[in-house]
């Protein structure tokens, strides 16, 4: 299998004003983040609110600079380029929202929509041309094309987010962040749209990352997944090693926090002490251990390294007391 994205170390500060005495202020929201993501696989990214999810996946794309690090895609150093060659790697990797409404513009028809990447890109040659490629993205996500010339306000939210998804997929893209894509979205219809999302990736051999605040969505959709907290990532495996045998405490408490699809099966729901803290003032050593039911000592001056386990060199956490 062979590796898409590569994200080497990354970190991204946001600067929030100048605190008392001059000192300037940070939101440290990624603090030194390393995956990979294999081609035609789903990685899921999940993780409390504010812990950075959306910070990264805009990262990958050069929406927003990151402030260090490395972000390699198809053996190029996406963090290296500008001009030209940026539009050219921006084309190949595409963003799904969270928020469908918000992100379609209100007073274009949806079919001047999706048309509109093809023009940016040039692709698809004239009026006509892309006219049919707009029915043809319309049906393969599962929208009539006689709608072309309605707008977004007619729509449901689950057709808005196929709008968001057929105009992601208009210039061909590979490679789709998908930042919660169905959060915003009834319980009914979540489901239509994750399964069209994997029938796509089936259909047109699409990588995704896939982040959501939700286990049991990404437990469903991702092939590998990685767990965030406070700016960092603290485990990672096979989507199924993660949730049969879940080994940092932080993932061990998200997933005991999980209604249980098998209600007979007794499950000990473990609760963490306090609140996730600020990520402007990040605990020391490791992040995890104010809240930490494992803590030792020198959790609160070591910070722990994405190491493999030695049962299993596939899946990685961050810690000093589980090995
Ligand atoms: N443009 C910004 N300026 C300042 N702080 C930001 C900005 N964007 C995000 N943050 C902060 O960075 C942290 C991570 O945010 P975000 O990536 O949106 O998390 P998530 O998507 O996991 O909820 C939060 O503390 C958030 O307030
Ligand atoms: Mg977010």
């Amino acid at each position: 299998m062979s590796t898409l994205l590569e994200v080497h170390s990354l970190v991204k500060n946001f600067p929030v004003g100048d605190g008392l005495l001059g000192t300037k202020r940070w939101v440290r929201a990624i603090q030194g983040v390393s995956f990979t993501i294999n081609r035609g696989e789903t990685l899921g990214l999940v993780g409390e609110s504010g812990c950075g999810k959306t910070t990264l996946g805009r990262c990958l794309l050069r929406l927003i600079e990151p402030t260090s690090g490395q972000v390699i895609y198809d053996g190029a150093e996406v963090t290296a380029l500008d001009g030209r060659a940026l539009k050219a790697y921006r084309r190949r990797m595409q963003i799904i929202f969270q928020d469908p409404f918000s992100s379609l513009n209100p007073r274009m028809t949806i079919g001047k929509i999706i048309e509109e990447p093809l023009i940016i890109h040039q692709m698809h040659g004239d009026a006509t041309g892309r006219r049919k490629r707009v029915e043809e993205l319309m049906e393969l996500v599962g929208l009539n094309p006689s709608a072309m010339l309605r707008y977004p306000h007619e729509f449901s939210g689950g057709q808005r987010q196929r709008i968001g998804i057929a105009r992601a997929l208009a210039v061909e893209p590979e490679f789709l962040v998908c930042d919660e894509p169905v959060s915003a979205l009834d319980v009914s219809i979540q489901a239509q749209i994750i399964n069209l999302l994997m029938d796509l990736q089936k259909r047109l051999g699409l990588t995704y990352l896939f982040i959501s605040h939700d286990l049991r969505v990404v437990e469903h959709i991702s092939h590998r997944v990685a767990v965030m907290y406070l700016g960092k990532v603290v485990e990672t495996a096979a989507r199924d090693s993660l949730y049969a045998r879940p080994q940092h405490p932080y993932t061990q408490a998200l997933l005991s926090a999980v209604p249980n699809p098998t209600p007979n099966v007794k499950k000990n729901r473990i609760v963490l002490e306090g609140d996730l803290p600020s990520p402007s003032a990040p605990p020391s050593g490791c992040h995890f251990h104010p809240r930490c039911f494992l803590r030792e000592d020198r959790c609160r001056t070591e910070e722990p390294d994405l190491k493999a386990l030695a049962v299993d060199a596939d899946h990685c956490i961050s810690c000093l007391v589980v090995k």
